[in-house]
């Protein structure tokens, strides 16, 4: 009965928590109490290793993610680390989900390599891994979720290239920001927007340096970017924040007028706002993961469906442009 009562306690003070790397050390005693398998008490423990919460896709990723668990009721305990972006950290939160014996377990992870071990060792322990967002160089483990990065990429070349005059005509000069290369959204949405704008003769990329996905260094790198190049049309960014610090830089400037600025995942509050007020020109939807990420966790649990290691489930995307924001805007609000 205590224990029961201590395994319940722990859980929902697990649930209700974020917890930084730091508490990751206090919260050891409690995650490590006892068996938390309950299937046989109706729930199911879920982990979920997050990369960080310092930007806010992953915010909005938590609170999706957060909101479907409720939607379960007392049949998900869904425990939430936070990485602090660090994939060291990552490794610890899976070593403490296989101790724990938790049902199933989520990840986001930082980079492509780094966590594939501890993935492997748990999908050997049992416990079904489901990766979101950034794939892992290990391709077993029970499904991987999210967008079409190369799909994206590819999206962001199209409207660059219509920007720029047109297939077949296109003329002038992007400058691309990109993410944590050692991630496969960033080596995907390079590789993507290289494929189409790389078949115009006209048009040069330059740049490529990585912005680790923050506001600051993207802002820092198109500052510098923008002393040496004087003449870029087009900035390409590979997230909204990157896009937004080198429209920043670009007004400090004095020339964020003559330069279009595309940025990547179209949060309603973040880059599909910025669309509507004329600081993006474009920006590419990518959805969180989470909400898929439990559903097919609890299906793969409750014998609904099999697991085909490695299997890919992708999310839609969209191009958001000044023309389709109010639309998209509307679509995302729940207010009558
Ligand atoms: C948030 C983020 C998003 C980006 C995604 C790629 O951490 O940088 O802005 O689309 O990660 O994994």
């Amino acid at each position: 009965m205590e224990q029961k009562m201590h395994d319940r306690i722990g859980a929902i003070h697990t649930r209700r928590y974020l917890l930084s790397a730091l508490t990751i050390l206090l919260l050891l005693p409690v995650v490590m109490t006892g068996c938390a398998k309950s299937a046989d008490e109706g729930t199911w423990v879920i982990g979920f290793s997050q990369v960080t919460v310092k930007e806010p896709w992953r915010v909005v990723f938590n609170e999706n993610l957060r909101a479907k668990a409720l939607e379960y009721g007392d049949a998900v305990d869904l425990i939430v680390l936070d990485a602090d972006d660090r994939t060291e950290n990552q490794v610890e939160h899976i070593q403490i989900f296989i101790s724990r014996q938790v049902d199933a377990i989520l990840i986001s992870p930082k980079e492509a390599s780094g966590c594939s071990r501890a993935i492997q060792e748990a999908t050997e322990a049992g416990i079904p891994v489901i990766v979101l967002d950034r794939d892992t160089t290990w391709k077993g483990y029970a499904a991987f979720i999210g967008a079409s990065n190369l799909v994206i990429g590819r999206a962001a070349g199209t409207y660059a290239v219509q920007q720029l005059g047109g297939a077949g005509s296109a003329e002038g000069k992007i400058y691309e920001i990109c993410g944590a290369l050692a991630s496969t959204p960033a080596q995907e949405r390079r590789d993507g927007f290289h494929e189409v704008v790389g078949q115009e003769p006209g048009v040069v990329i330059l740049g490529g340096l990585d912005g680790d996905w923050k506001l600051d260094q993207g802002k820092a790198i198109a500052q510098d970017a923008l002393q040496i190049h004087r003449d870029i049309d087009i900035i390409y960014a590979h997230n909204d924040p990157m896009a937004y610090g080198a429209y920043q830089a670009a007004r400090e400037m004095g020339v964020a007028d003559r330069i279009r600025f595309l940025g990547i995942d179209g949060l309603p509050e973040e880059g599909a706002v910025w669309v509507r007020n004329g600081i993006l020109a474009a920006t590419f939807l990518y959805s969180t993961p989470g909400e898929a990420g439990l559903e097919i966790a609890i299906d793969i649990l409750e014998g609904r469906r099999e697991i085909t290691p490695g299997e890919r489930i992708t999310l839609p995307t969209a191009t958001i442009t000044a023309e389709n924001v109010t639309e998209f805007l509307k679509q995302d609000d729940p207010r009558p």
